[in-house]
């Protein structure tokens, strides 16, 4: 079915430009590039990104809204819902405080946005992500692979292999433990040359690079259909830096926030996104809230703050649909992201969730008292 340009909610004068063009369908311009559409039709950069992210978004969830047909969405009861909740999964952490905050990890089919001042982690956090969406199904994990795109050159890869080794060797640990067949032959592919193969990274310099790869999502997807998990580190940087525009902005982050909240459903993955914190000045008073704005508060469904208490990093579940605000502790250490653990008498825990898969949690051992 071809759907009519007239049907999606584009500006007028962009539309006029498209037809006059000799553009009529949404369909003739999904394989278009932006800087193509900007030449060939006369409109900027940015118009002609924010068009075809319109399109694309509309005709992937199938609801040419502005169709007078606009469809009701799939229907489904709340017994429905209750149990897709239970069957889906979430991402561990390695920090079984931040896990439980989360109700079992990072979940999947959720936009989560982490953020924080420069150097509390979240960078740190992400590539841990990346690691541990990796873990075998056996072991309670997604066995899923990751995309990450990176807008701040941080991405570090002899890091992430320090992450990988250290989870590899936690499980065979377990492995060791359970003398499970399944657990033995399932950690043959769990190697760190697998781990990193499957971590697909993109280094975007610009909104228009950002946007044009998040554009270009469902379709690289489609094709990997084993990505559990979408990073995109610094969402903040490149609008923060590029575009003074404020109400186009505006406009782009929430096509931005729609397209990995179809994303999250469509693929049933988890998206996370990092942002930075900002000086906000109410009344003479100085505070340090997140940036680009109110309207992007409303964005991801969980906003976790990290932060700094003293010298101890820590982590504030800001917003969540179904779980409590609290505030976590967390420490970095050459394995990657970890509990605070106290006493020195943490074994390996494993824990059964609703679903039945075991969730892992790293042990002390592995911790660096020194961090
Ligand atoms: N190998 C490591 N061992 C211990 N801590 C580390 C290691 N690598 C990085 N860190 C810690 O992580 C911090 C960087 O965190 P990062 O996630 O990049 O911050 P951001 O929140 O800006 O993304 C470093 O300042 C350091 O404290
Ligand atoms: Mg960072």
């Amino acid at each position: 079915m071809q759907r009519d340009l007239i049907n999606f909610p584009l500006s007028p004068a962009v539309r006029v430009k498209l037809v006059s063009a000799g553009f009529q369908f949404a369909e003739e311009l999904l394989e278009v590039k932006p800087s193509e559409l900007s030449k060939e039709v006369g409109i900027s950069k940015e118009e002609a990104l924010e068009t075809l992210q319109i399109l694309r978004r509309d005709c992937l969830t199938n609801k040419p809204r502005y169709a007078g047909t606009a469809g009701s969405g799939k229907k489904c009861t709340a017994l429905e819902l209750l149990e897709q909740e239970h069957t889906q999964n979430s991402i561990i952490t390695f920090c079984s405080a931040l896990d439980n905050v989360l109700g079992g990890g990072v979940p999947l089919t959720k936009t989560t946005e982490i953020c924080g001042v420069p150097g509390v982690g979240k960078t740190q956090l992400c590539m841990q992500l990346a690691v541990d969406v990796q873990i075998p199904d056996c072991f309670g994990g997604v066995e899923g692979e990751a995309v990450f795109i990176d807008t701040e050159g941080s991405f570090m890869v002899d890091r992430v292999a320090d992450i990988a080794a250290a989870c590899i060797q936690h499980l065979q640990r377990v492995a060791g433990t359970h003398m499970g067949e399944e657990y033995l032959k399932a950690l043959e592919h769990f190697t760190l040359e697998n781990i990193l193969s499957h971590i697909y990274y993109f280094r975007c310099h610009d909104y228009t690079e950002l946007l044009a790869q998040i554009y270009l999502l469902p379709e690289f997807i489609s094709e990997h259909s084993k990505v559990r998990l979408v990073v995109v580190d610094g969402i903040a940087f490149p609008f923060r830096h590029d575009l003074d525009d404020l109400s186009l902005r505006i406009r782009l982050l929430n096509g931005l926030a729609q397209q990995m909240i179809s994303l999250a459903n469509n693929h049933r993955l988890a998206v996370i996104l990092t942002n930075q914190m900002t000086t906000k000045i109410d009344k003479n008073q100085a505070s340090l809230v997140p940036a680009l704005g109110e309207s992007w508060g409303h964005a991801a469904t969980i906003r976790l703050i990290f932060h700094w208490d003293q010298k101890q990093r820590l982590a504030t579940l800001y917003k969540s649909p179904s779980q409590k605000e609290s505030t976590v502790q967390f420490q970095i250490t050459p394995q990657g992201f970890r509990d605070v653990v106290v006493a020195a008498s943490c074994s390996l825990q494993t824990e059964v969730s609703m679903n039945s898969r075991k969730r892992l949690r790293e042990s002390e051992e592995e911790q660096d008292p020194k961090d």
